[in-house]
């Protein structure tokens, strides 16, 4: 292991490391735009520069191999007056609208502004203009004056989602960002990742735009149920402390964001677009009362129903939610141990259009859990169920079940957290919470068991599938 020197003291640096990561790695920060982790190096913005001691001159960090015995200086006069340099160039034509920009707030040419310059431009020649709200893609905006063209972006599509789909155009000062004419972008499943590692404000996402200032948001960790990879999220919600009460309450109860979590999750730094759409899942109408026969009735009665034709099953199944969490298969199996047969059902598929699999990230399994119903029930999820012929209750979980394809003459009380008109064809119905109400654990494809944290408290009238199953613990099955 190569030892070097940073400020005067000692590292060990792994074989391979740059300066940079040396440097980072070891506590000692030194700032970067264009550099990426899981990018190409493509040393262009300058900003990481140090000095190695002995020299006279600078150089980049990203792109210096640690070599045995190099000692390196971070923060030298000449380092300090050639980042201060560097923030002026970057900044030479910036709008400087970070009072209307949604990245003030996690901006790091805002952060390194301060940090490093501070200073008003020194330049007295007009700024030089460029698009602003450009069109890159369905989904994205771009603010060419905000671009520091460190080309993150588009190395981003270049290496890991492999869709080639933006290019910088032109030189010098009339350099800019664009995306291939040909609509790539669009169905680049990843894009919008290059909106999370644009260090400025250039990339803006159309659905988040304008809808909150970050620093009233306060992100929840979860896990995007989107398919079996089961990536680690975060959930952005309006912090309680900030809660609106005039414009639309509703903005405090709804997710304003997703951004992959971090490099920790089986998903490494990024997600796709649909773990993006979380609201489109989990933000539709809701219901609320529990049913018998299609009429609303109180949670009692609707219970006290379920245990009268569960006691009177003679061959009872049920159709448990890949949806659900360890905890909720863990306390159904709990509360009815072998009474009912159990198939583990496909709540979602892929939709129309929706990329299926790819080598990447997607998988073709659209729902999070049906590994942890596997491990619980030692079932898989086999679609059509094979229904015993005797089937007389039928206890449906979740979505994604056709009510025609069920055993005729069955009995069926039916758990869903959405309106469905399949609500009031059930014997009994129970409305029950869904993930960003309650806090619970999913195993991935691979075996990763990852947790969720609540985002929000549940409507009134719905109940966590988890207390139902206790609730209903008790009821004595009929022998065959
Ligand atoms: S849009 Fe952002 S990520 Fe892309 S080149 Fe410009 S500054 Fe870099
Ligand atoms: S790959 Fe699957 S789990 Fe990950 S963000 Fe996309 S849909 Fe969600
Ligand atoms: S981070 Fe090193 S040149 Fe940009």
């Amino acid at each position: 292991m190569p030892e070097i020197f940073i400020n005067g003291h000692p590292v060990q640096a792994e074989k391979g490391q740059t300066v940079l990561q040396a440097a980072l790695a070891n506590g000692f920060y030194i700032p970067y735009f264009c550099w990426h982790p899981a990018l190409s190096i493509a040393g262009n913005c300058r900003i990481c520069v140090v000095q190695v001691e002995g020299r006279s001159w600078c150089e980049i960090s990203c792109n210096l191999p640690v070599t045995d015995g190099m000692r390196v200086l971070t923060d030298s006069e000449l380092v300090r007056a050639q980042r201060k340099d560097t923030m002026q160039f970057i900044t030479l034509n910036h709008p400087v609208d970070c009072g209307i920009c949604d990245k003030a707030g996690e901006c790091t040419l805002q952060d390194y502004h301060y940090a490093y310059n501070g200073a008003p431009s020194i330049s007295r020649e007009p700024k030089v203009t460029a698009t602003k709200f450009h069109d890159l893609s369905d989904r994205i905006l771009l603010d060419n004056e905000r671009c520091i063209l460190c080309s993150r972006c588009v190395r981003f599509t270049r290496e890991v989602s492999k869709s080639s789909a933006l290019g910088i155009t032109r030189r010098g000062d009339e350099s800019l960002l664009r995306a291939s004419e040909d609509g790539v972008l669009d169905r680049d499943a990843y894009s919008d990742n290059v909106i999370d590692i644009c260090p400025v404000g250039a990339l803006l996402s159309k659905s988040f735009l304008y809808k909150a200032r970050v620093w009233y948001l306060k992100p929840t960790p979860s896990v995007c149920p989107g398919c079996a990879r089961g990536c680690a999220v975060d959930i952005w919600h309006r912090k309680p402390e900030w809660k609106l009460r005039a414009l639309d309450p509703q903005q405090n109860t709804s997710i304003a964001r997703v951004t992959p979590r971090g490099a920790q999750g089986p998903d490494g730094p990024w997600i796709c677009n649909k773990g993006r759409d979380l609201a489109r899942i989990f933000e539709r109408p809701r219901a609320t009362a529990p049913m018998v026969k299609g009429k609303p009735v109180e949670l009692a009665a609707a219970l006290a129903n379920v245990r009268s034709l569960i006691a009177a099953a003679r061959h009872p199944a049920a159709l448990v939610s890949g949806w659900g969490s360890n905890e909720e298969f863990a306390a159904f199996r709990a509360a009815f141990g072998d009474t009912f047969r159990v198939h583990v059902k496909h709540d979602h598929r892929p939709e129309p259009g929706e990329v299926v699999e790819d080598g990447f990230l997607i998988r073709a399994d659209k729902n999070p859990n049906v590994a942890g119903a596997r491990a619980v029930f030692g079932v898989g999820a086999d679609s059509p169920p094979a229904w015993h012929g005797d089937t007389d209750l039928v206890l449906v979980w979740g979505e994604g079940c056709n009510f025609a394809d069920l055993p005729r003459g069955a009995a069926v009380v039916f758990l869903n957290a959405y309106l469905a008109p399949e609500n009031g064809h059930a014997d009994v119905f129970l409305p029950i919470s869904i993930a960003t109400e309650r806090a619970g654990h999913y195993t991935n494809f691979e075996g990763t068991v990852q947790g969720f944290a609540a985002c929000f408290a549940k409507p009134q009238g719905a109940s966590d599938a988890q207390a139902l199953f206790e609730s209903l613990a008790t009821v004595a099955v009929a022998t065959p």
